[in-house]
C-alpha cells in the first residue's frame, strides 16, 4: 500500500519506450516486503542535473538511466564505483544523502548471463563483437576481464570502432578492428540495436552455411527474443543466448544496490517474459500470438 513512507527507486531516459524494468523491480520489491516503487519517468539530458538534486529530498533510494543519460551523468556523480569510469557510461544511481554513487551493472549483467545459460570458460576463446556502443563497450569490459584470447570489433562507424580499439588496448586483451572471420570456439557477440524493432528482418551477420565448431552466438537484443541473428545461428546448430538475461541480471544487481537485499533472479525473468509476451510480432507470416518476432 503507497504511503507516507513509500520510497521510490526510477528509470529516467527519453525516450522511455516500453520499458520491463517497472514490471521487474516492483515484483521483486513485493516479493522482498519492501516499501518501495519503481516508476518511469521522461527526463532529457539537461534536465539531468536538477532531477537527480530533486529526487533524494522526495525520498528516492536511486535511479536507473538510459539513452541518452548514461553519459551525461559522469560529471553529476559524487563518485564513481567500477566500472563506470572505465565504460564511460552510469546505469545505476544510489543516493547517499546528498552524494550520488554511479554504477554501470551491464557488463557484470551479461557475465552472470553467460554464466548460468552457457556456463562455459570465456578464457582463452576469439571474441568477434559486432558494434561498438554503449553495449558493446560494456561486453568488451567483461570479456577482456576474463582473459579472453582477443576481441575483433565490427562497426558500421569504423571510426567508432577504432575508438573503442584504441580504449581497450589499455586492458591486457589484443583487440583490432574486424575482420568478420568465425573461428572455432568463437564467441559473437551482436551489440548492435539492429534486429530489435519488431519484425525487423535486418541482421548485422550473414552466417555462412557451415560453422566452426564450439561457436556460441550472443545478442543482446531482448526485444524480440528470437532475432534473426539468433534464429539462423540456431538454424547451423549454433549454441546462442538472447539478450534477456542481461536485462535481468543488472536489473538483480541494481536491486542489490539500491537495497542491499539480493532478489531471485527467476522471479525477475518470468516477469520480463510475462511482459515481453504482450508484445505483438508484426513479422511478415507470423503467429499474432508470438512474442519472438519469429
Ligand atoms: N540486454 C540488455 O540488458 C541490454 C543492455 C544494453 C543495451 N542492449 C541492447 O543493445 C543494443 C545497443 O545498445 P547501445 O546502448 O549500445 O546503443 P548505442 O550506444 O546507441 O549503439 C548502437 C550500436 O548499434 C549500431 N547500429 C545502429 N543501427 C545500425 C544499423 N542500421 N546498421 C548497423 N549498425 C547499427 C551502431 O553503429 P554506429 O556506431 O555505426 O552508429 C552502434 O554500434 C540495443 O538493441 C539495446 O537494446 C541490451
Amino acid at each position: 500500500m503507497i504511503g507516507p513512507g513509500t520510497r521510490t527507486a526510477w528509470v529516467l531516459g527519453s525516450p522511455l519506450g516500453h520499458t520491463l524494468s517497472p514490471a521487474m523491480h516492483n515484483a521483486a520489491y513485493r516479493s522482498m516486503g519492501l516499501d518501495l516503487v519503481y516508476l518511469p519517468a521522461r527526463v532529457e539530458a539537461g534536465d539531468l542535473r536538477v532531477v537527480l538534486e530533486g529526487l533524494p529530498l522526495l525520498g528516492a533510494v536511486g535511479c536507473n538511466l538510459t539513452l541518452p543519460l548514461k553519459q551525461a551523468a559522469l560529471g553529476l556523480m559524487t563518485r564513481l564505483e567500477p566500472p563506470a569510469a572505465e565504460l564511460g557510461a552510469v546505469n545505476t544511481v544510489r543516493f547517499e544523502g546528498r552524494s550520488r554513487v554511479g554504477f554501470n551493472t551491464d557488463a557484470q549483467g551479461w557475465l552472470r548471463s553467460w554464466d548460468e545459460e552457457v556456463g562455459q570458460p570465456l578464457e582463452g576463446r576469439p571474441v568477434l563483437l559486432l558494434g561498438a556502443g554503449g553495449a558493446a563497450r560494456a561486453v568488451a569490459w567483461a570479456l577482456a576481464s576474463r582473459r579472453v584470447a582477443r576481441i575483433q570489433v565490427v562497426n558500421r562507424d569504423p571510426e567508432r570502432a577504432r575508438g573503442l580499439v584504441n580504449d581497450l588496448s589499455r586492458s591486457d586483451v589484443p583487440c583490432r578492428v574486424g575482420p568478420v572471420e568465425l573461428e572455432p570456439d568463437m564467441v559473437v557477440v551482436q551489440a548492435t540495436s539492429v534486429g530489435m524493432a519488431p519484425g525487423d528482418g535486418a541482421t548485422c551477420l550473414e552466417w555462412p552455411e557451415s560453422v566452426p565448431p564450439g561457436v556460441v552466438a550472443c545478442d543482446l537484443v531482448y526485444r524480440p527474443r528470437r532475432t534473426r541473428f539468433l534464429r539462423e545461428a540456431s538454424q547451423r546448430g549454433v549454441r546462442i543466448l538472447g539478450g534477456l538475461g542481461m536485462l535481468v541480471h543488472q536489473a538483480v544487481l541494481t536491486i542489490e544496490i539500491f537495497t542491499g537485499r539480493r532478489p531471485c533472479p527467476a522471479l525477475l525473468r518470468r516477469q520480463a517474459e510475462a511482459a515481453l509476451s504482450s508484445d505483438r510480432c508484426t513479422a511478415p507470416g507470423a503467429d499474432p500470438g508470438c512474442a519472438d518476432g519469429c
